[in-house]
């Protein structure tokens, strides 16, 4: 079956970006002049998708106003003469088929992904977080919507890691099927290191069945009362259920923390060719003053 439909949870509360996350959702930070969630929705669509569901919650109207068309600016932009930058604006409010659901607590990944039920209604789906935003020719997603479609199974996107980050990763411990492509026989939330079973990390893309949602109703929250995600695939997993995992190709930045912020930021502007020079020449004389005291 052709995946259709992405599910982009975008309501969780941000603490790792925090003062900022205060009075803006994390999905609007801008990586070089673009919202995060403008990546991750642009990645959806260039993977085929043509209907996404974004889970906000509170706080998060600004995403809602940048997906909608904006008469005012267009207008405003219209009047000077301003046709490319009349051009980009109304294309983003064009851009696919977005709605709406709004989670009403912050319980975490798992319950942001139940409120998806009657949207995606009984269809496959896939999953999108927008704390990763990964670069490549081939869309992440799209390599693991590959792979739903030949084997029919859930699949997760997963990167090896280094063993000092994976607890703060969902980890994955499979079987090679072939090069990059595993069984999964185990998962698990954020272990600590020594309790890791491997060092392969869920990377925030996911094709789903719709049986992850009894799963997800049936498993029990963790310890701060989330239900997370991880845990209702691995309660799939110990039933039988077939479940994937793929090595997903592509510059991962982990948008989520302060460092993988600022690293994508960089790197993006450099693969911009109108800002390229100017931003080389900028971090050289960066680095220069910091040697230089
Ligand atoms: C979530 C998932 C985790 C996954 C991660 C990827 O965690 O629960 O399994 O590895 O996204 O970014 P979060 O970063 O929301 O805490």
């Amino acid at each position: 079956m052709r995946v259709r439909k992405a599910v982009i949870p975008a309501a969780g509360l941000g603490t790792r970006m925090l003062p900022i996350t205060k009075s803006m959702p994390k999905e609007m930070l801008p990586v070089v002049d673009r919202p995060v969630i403008h990546y991750v929705v642009e990645e959806a669509i260039r993977a085929g998708i043509d209907d996404i569901l974004i889970i906000t919650g509170k706080g998060k109207r600004a995403i809602e106003d940048y997906f909608d068309r904006s008469f005012e600016l267009e207008y405003y932009l219209r009047e000077r003469g301003k046709v490319d930058k009349l051009k980009q604006v109304e294309e983003i409010g064009e851009m696919v088929d977005i709605y709406y659901v709004r989670q009403k607590k912050p319980l975490g990944l798992g319950d942001a992904i139940l409120h998806a039920e009657k949207h995606v209604n009984g269809e496959p789906f896939a999953v999108l977080l927008g704390d990763d935003i990964v670069i490549n020719n081939k869309p992440a997603v799209k390599q693991l919507m590959e792979i739903f479609e030949r084997f029919n199974a859930p699949v997760l996107g997963v990167e090896r890691v280094a063993w000092d980050d994976v607890s703060k990763y969902g980890i994955v411990y499979g079987t090679k099927i072939r090069g990059s492509l595993y069984e999964v026989r185990d998962l698990i939330e954020k272990p600590p290191r020594e309790k890791a079973p491997s060092n392969v990390a869920i990377v925030g893309r996911y094709v789903l069945t719709p049986e992850v949602f009894d799963a997800l109703r049936n498993v029990k929250p963790d310890k701060n009362g989330e239900i997370q995600l991880t845990d209702a695939l691995r309660s799939l997993v110990k039933e039988g259920t077939k479940m994937l995992a793929r090595e997903v190709e592509g510059k991962r930045y982990d948008v989520g923390t302060k460092v993988g912020f600022i690293r994508a930021n960089i790197e993006i502007a450099l693969a911009r060719e109108e800002l390229r020079k100017e931003i080389i020449s900028t971090m050289e004389k960066v680095i220069q003053e910091i040697k230089h005291g």
